[in-house]
């Protein structure tokens, strides 16, 4: 009861949307911010392709019942986008008209660090009370675990790299596969040790190529027939994974090489189950955060507790490799 009276004397009406490269669980996290909010008795509204829809006025009102059915769906039924617009200026000042036309004071924002960015310069430019959830496969935002649709992404990952292992097998060739990350070395890693891999090159780590020749050398002389190894991708799709084959090519003439790029499956399917309790975990924090008057945060997940992490220190940058893993990961690809 006192909730509730304080609740609506805080804020008036969300705005929820996707924003950036989507990710798996960012549905579940729309359906649980929809339906808390309704639960508060707060009316609620769609934002439809990131901060284009708040741009363009491309917004509709939803209710518990617009969110059905989509807990288990990939992708996002809001869509999203990565505005040009909305980091400039008079982009802002447009969205701010926008909301002021719907009487929305305060925005969930599902993303990465890109997305997040942009509400905070918009909270503190026009006083939108902004909570983001991160919502990126990259798991490179600090002040939580993890990130929603990271747990989905090494599973889709993990399954691809298993099936390449088969054929590396049959031919008995060396694979080179490069997985997402845009210079985060979690998903190559933890994928990695996952599948079985050889070699795990992160950029935070040993992306040394006299140190893979090294290495490859000693699993020739070990008997290994056939190699996988995962390469996390640099500033451009593709750029590390070629590198390192070319290289491999030319100091090794005897390998068969092929390169297989993972790309943008790791985006999508249907989020694991982790993803969709965290999703769902986050969405409600998010919306109970704005209730009690708490802006300018992200929701994290530290240990099994979520948490609100101000939304400066979240873009401090992702979270350290952890060393033990790297370890490990030496220590098995013997
Ligand atoms: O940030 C998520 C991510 O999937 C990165 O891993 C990748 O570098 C980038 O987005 C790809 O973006 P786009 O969808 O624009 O090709």
């Amino acid at each position: 009861m006192q909730l509730k009276q304080e609740l609506t004397s805080k804020i008036n009406k969300i705005g929820v949307l996707t924003s950036g490269g989507d990710s798996p669980g960012m549905n579940a996290a729309v359906r649980a911010v929809v339906r808390s909010a309704e639960f508060h008795k707060i009316d609620s509204f769609g934002i439809y392709k990131g901060y284009e829809g708040l741009i363009s006025d491309d917004i509709k009102k939803l209710n518990a019942r617009s969110v059905k059915n989509i807990v288990n769906k990939g992708g996002t039924i809001l869509k999203s986008a990565r505005c040009h617009e909305f980091r400039t200026k008079e982009g802002r000042v447009k969205a701010k008209q926008t909301l002021d036309k719907y009487e929305i004071d305060s925005l969930v924002i599902i993303g990465g660090n890109g997305s997040l960015e942009g509400g905070k310069v918009f909270e503190e430019e026009h006083g939108i009370k902004v909570v983001g959830i991160p919502g990126t496969i990259d798991n490179d935002l600090a002040g939580t675990r993890c990130s929603l649709g990271y747990d989905t992404a090494l599973n889709t990952a993990v399954e691809a790299i298993d099936k390449i292992r088969d054929t590396a097998i049959s031919h008995n060739r060396l694979f080179f596969i490069e997985v997402m990350g845009k210079g985060s070395g979690h998903i190559a890693l933890n994928a990695g040790i996952g599948a079985g891999a050889e070699e795990v090159l992160i950029p935070q780590k040993n992306m040394d190529l006299d140190r893979l020749l090294k290495s490859l050398k000693h699993s020739e002389k070990s008997g290994k027939s056939s190699s996988i190894i995962v390469v996390s991708e640099g500033k451009k799709i593709g750029d590390n994974v070629f590198k390192f084959s070319s290289y491999i090519e030319k100091n090794f003439p005897h390998y068969e090489t092929r390169v297989s790029i993972l790309g943008h499956i790791q985006r999508g399917g249907s989020p694991s189950c982790f993803d969709r309790v965290l999703a769902s975990r986050m969405g409600v924090f998010a919306v109970d955060c704005l209730l009690e008057n708490k802006s300018k945060i992200m929701t994290g997940i530290i240990g099994d507790k979520i948490v609100a992490v101000p939304i400066d220190e979240a873009l401090k940058g992702g979270q350290d490799i952890d060393d033990d893993l790297v370890r490990v990961c030496d220590i098995i690809s013997i």
